[in-house]
């Protein structure tokens, strides 16, 4: 299973990166804004970084804006990928930059008829939201359930990306289940690490090595 890091932070995508976590990163307008810096500049970064694939999503909701903004885009690096909205325009947009060889992942995904119409219009990658829908009393992990299916009857080769993770059992449900990719927070991915019988353990030895030293 594939670890992408959810975060335009280039401190935590470092560090993980180092704990060899990082298969890829996703973006999207909030978390970059949340950074307060250039757009391209903080892509460009990242894909100084990350060999994975680097998502940059456009902000246009016309098809040919979109198909602007993703050309423009992926002139910042050979590993880009082109997050497009799940939407009419978005479809579109998906089957033009498919057919030009490049990369979209389809965000925005909330329900299975959208991740099948997402792989049908040539998605590489496809985020179902599954924190956003649990958010609303809706089994989000179902929805992955479902794609993993409809992908699995078809052949799809479109690879699952489970996003808007919130917490290290979203991460064990998405192994379990099969799904290709986790996009993870940071604050999550540091919660995987650890466990307090790792600690306790760990002291305990310490504490036994340091008393036969003596
Ligand atoms: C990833 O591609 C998404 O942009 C992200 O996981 C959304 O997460 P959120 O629902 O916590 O904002």
């Amino acid at each position: 299973m594939k670890f992408f890091l959810d975060t335009a932070n280039v401190r935590e995508i470092k560090e993980a990166h180092s704990m060899g976590m990082v298969d890829g990163v996703t973006t999207n307008p909030s978390l970059i804004a949340k950074e307060g810096r250039d757009f391209e500049e903080v892509i460009k970064e990242i894909c100084e970084i990350v060999d994975g694939p680097v998502n940059a999503e456009v902000v246009s909701v016309d098809t040919e804006g979109m198909l602007k903004e993703a050309r423009h885009l992926v002139r910042i690096g050979d590993n880009i990928v082109i997050k497009v909205p799940m939407t009419v325009d978005g479809l579109k947009a998906t089957r033009r930059l498919s057919d030009e060889n490049i990369k979209t992942n389809v965000t925005l995904v909330f329900s299975p008829l959208q991740a099948l119409m997402a792989a049908k219009a040539g998605a590489a990658f496809v985020s179902p939201f599954i924190g956003r829908l649990d958010d609303l009393s809706q089994e989000g992990m179902l929805l992955v359930e479902q794609i993993v299916e409809i992908y699995s009857n078809y052949a799809f080769d479109t690879e699952i990306i489970v996003a808007s993770i919130r917490n290290p059992l979203h991460v064990l449900d998405s192994a379990l289940i099969g799904a290709d990719i986790a996009t993870i927070p940071f604050s999550v991915l540091s919660k995987l690490a650890s466990h307090p019988l790792t600690d306790k353990g760990l002291k305990s030895f310490l504490d036994d090595w340091k008393k036969s030293q003596k």
